[in-house]
């Protein structure tokens, strides 16, 4: 009889942690679907934590590198310009062969604790961090928008790594070609060569610019694009031949209308299409902003915007929006799927 009671009680003990720890069950899942906005788990169950990303493909994995947002957003104090932010943590890095289940790495560029004058100081901001992979050094090379606190430093830093994973070394930061740069992003054309695009004159205009052989400097070869049209957020691609350029407008961290240009050569001249999204909200990018374009590797013609859809008063529960992106005879949609996978692409366009 005794035995009994205890037996139940152990029972009833196991029914209470099942229903207490259902998130624990439910991370040992595999993600099936891209949901986008909703809360998203890396393998080990804990929320992705990489904002203002982008992706690199290397040997058969899928890489996503972003802002490590940890603890409370500091609200902003007019007086000082300083605007919400969290304390810097450092770069995440995530890893994936399916795109949809990631496994996290760690923090690949972590934040300096000890120095109030670094530039990867908790007190500082660090956005938009892209890593690209130089084929002629065999390194992996971070840029990143460094920043002040009040958004006046406007510089670039650069980081170097012998392996994706990290971790990196950080070299330091810079005003590229003695102009600001803030939004940012890092493409490598099929030739090897490698362009940073970044928001300058105080966001008016966008610059890009030719990075020397090892990535790790900008060569002095640069173009004006956008002329005070006030693009930031660049997310860049190139299919058959014509290279694109993903961006929003500038306001802060609240969204506004996308647009997508085209090119025949980088460095422009640029073309103005229009806003792709299409759907609900399509006006506000979903209520979102961009930050990379991957394609599918292996799906031609596929590819997958990337934007993060800023929870200002709280930035570490900023979620992702992925989404995919279609083109068809020049025409670029990005429509809204409140929940997709792969096949979308095998399908006619929505
Ligand atoms: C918009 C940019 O795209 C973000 O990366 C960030 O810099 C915010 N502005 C800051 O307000």
């Amino acid at each position: 009889m005794e035995m009994m009671k205890y037996v139940n009680k152990l029972l009833l003990v196991a029914v209470v942690c099942v229903g207490l720890f259902p998130a624990q069950q439910l991370s040992a899942q595999k993600n099936k679907s891209f949901i986008p906005g909703e809360v998203w788990r890396d393998t080990d169950g804990n929320l992705i934590n990489a904002h203002g990303g982008g992706l690199l493909y290397h040997k058969g994995t899928y890489y996503w590198y972003g802002e490590y947002k940890k603890g409370q957003t500091i609200l902003p104090d007019w007086a000082t310009w300083e605007c919400y932010r969290t304390d810097v943590t450092g770069v995440g890095c995530y890893s994936s062969k399916d795109l949809l289940n990631w496994k996290f790495e760690g923090i690949v560029l972590p934040a300096v604790k000890d120095d109030p004058e670094h530039d990867l100081h908790t007190s500082k901001v660090l956005e938009r961090p892209k890593v690209v992979y130089n084929k002629k050094t065999g390194k992996f090379v971070m840029w990143a928008h460094v920043e002040s606190a009040d958004y006046s430093k406007a510089c670039a830093g650069v980081a170097v790594s012998d392996t994706p994973n990290g971790e990196f070394t950080y070299l330091g930061s810079f005003r590229p070609n003695d102009a600001m740069s803030r939004d940012q992003t890092v493409f490598v054309d099929d030739d090897g060569r490698a362009y940073q695009f970044y928001s300058s004159e105080n966001n008016a205009t966008m610059y890009i610019s030719l990075l020397t052989d090892d990535y790790l400097k900008p060569s002095g070869r640069f173009t004006r694009n956008f002329i005070k049209e006030s693009r930031e957020a660049p997310a860049v691609f190139k299919h058959e031949g014509k290279y694109y350029m993903l961006s929003s407008g500038c306001s802060g961290w609240d969204p506004n209308i996308a647009e997508i240009a085209v090119a025949d050569s980088i460095m422009g001249t640029w073309k103005t299409i229009g806003n792709p999204c299409t759907g609900p909200d399509a006006d506000k990018t979903f209520y979102a902003q961009s930050t990379y374009v991957q394609p599918v590797m292996g799906k031609k013609g596929a590819y997958i915007a990337l934007f993060d859809r800023w929870k200002k008063k709280d930035m570490e529960d900023s979620r992702y929006v992925w989404l995919p992106l279609f083109i068809e005879k020049g025409e670029i949609t990005i429509p809204w799927h409140a929940k997709w996978d792969m096949s979308v692409f095998d399908k006619k366009k929505k």
